[in-house]
């Protein structure tokens, strides 16, 4: 018998529902929030009340695109957190009420699980290379800067994690230092592919083991700004691509150097991105040009899944 489910995920500003057919991903809706743009960041609760608005008719979407019914549906997973209170509520009242309604199983799923677990989504007529397990996935995202040991589908050790920013949050707030607008890593993305990355240098943390910091860099960057602005006001604005290039740069060292530690330490050699950040071209360039030099089994997730 075939098995079809429906998921939810609420857990920050994007509404979205998915339906899925043993393993094969048939529709797949997202409602973004552009609410939260003039504040320059997520409002918690202006993202609440979007999702409110959003959950009936994005679900509604995602059925009519997999040309199913409420019917067909034999489970509903939803993300379960870590995610924003008010808007997890909404996703997680909506699963419950759905799966009292049409008497099937409710699953709660681990928000950065399931950013892993992209990697084994399957396509219609697409053969895609799977991780076999184990493999160490870098999880990278507005919230969490993770090394992830994932021995089976629900069997994850957490080796390294950030003790302060996320790497997505350097990004940001390195993207506000300069001006641009929230989230700001897309658009540290598309300045740095015109710049020179090794134009300015950044302080890069000592922490021990897997760790990450990101905060230093963040007060580095604040600092460096401060200073060449007062000799020309002008500094950002004539510099902008060569900055954002340099600051990417050096993001990219500090998550491949551990990341490179992590494999050596567990003699593991096939390697995962997942998250938000995973989206970033310099990234994803370097995870396949280290990997290439260590004979990586390396495991990119398609654009759409990283976020
Ligand atoms: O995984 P995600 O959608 O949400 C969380 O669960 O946090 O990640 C969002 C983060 C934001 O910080 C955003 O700036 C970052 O991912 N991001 C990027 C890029 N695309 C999204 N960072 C760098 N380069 C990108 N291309």
């Amino acid at each position: 018998m075939s098995v079809t489910i429906l998921g939810i995920e609420s857990s920050c500003d994007d509404t979205a529902a998915a339906v899925i057919r043993d393993g094969v991903l048939l529709s797949n809706v997202i409602a973004n929030q552009d609410v939260h743009l003039q504040y320059g960041g997520v409002v918690p609760e202006l993202a609440s009340r979007a999702h409110q608005q959003n959950i009936v008719p994005v679900v509604d979407s995602a059925l009519k695109k997999a040309g199913v019914s409420s019917h067909d549906i034999n489970a509903i997973a939803f993300t379960r957190g870590p995610g924003l209170l008010g808007s997890l509520l909404v996703g997680t009242s909506f699963a419950k009420g759905f799966a009292l309604v049409n008497n099937i199983p409710l699953i709660d799923v681990h928000h950065l699980q399931a950013h892993i677990l992209v990697h084994f989504i399957k396509k219609e007529g697409l053969v895609k290379p799977e991780p076999d397990f184990p493999f160490i996935c870098l999880l990278v995202s507005g919230g969490h800067s993770q090394i992830v040991l994932v021995k089976d589908y629900l069997d994850m050790e957490i080796i390294g994690k950030t003790i302060d920013d996320a790497a997505g949050e350097a990004f940001d707030k390195s993207a506000k230092l300069l001006g641009l607008p929230y989230p700001g890593g897309p658009f540290v993305d598309k300045f740095a592919k015109l710049g020179d990355e090794n134009r300015f240098a950044f302080s890069k943390p000592r922490i021990p083991g897997f760790d990450y910091s990101f905060s230093g860099l963040k007060t580095s960057i604040l600092y460096f700004l401060r200073d060449q602005q007062k000799e020309n006001p002008d500094f950002i604005e004539l510099n902008k691509n060569d900055i954002c290039a340099s600051v990417q740069k050096t993001i990219i060292d500090i998550l491949m150097d551990k990341l490179i530690k992590a494999s050596d330490k567990y003699g593991i050699s096939r390697i995962a991105l997942a998250g938000g950040v995973s989206a970033n071209s310099g990234l994803r360039a370097r995870v396949e040009k280290d990997g290439l030099k260590r004979s990586w089994e390396i495991f990119i997730p398609e654009f759409s899944y990283t976020t």
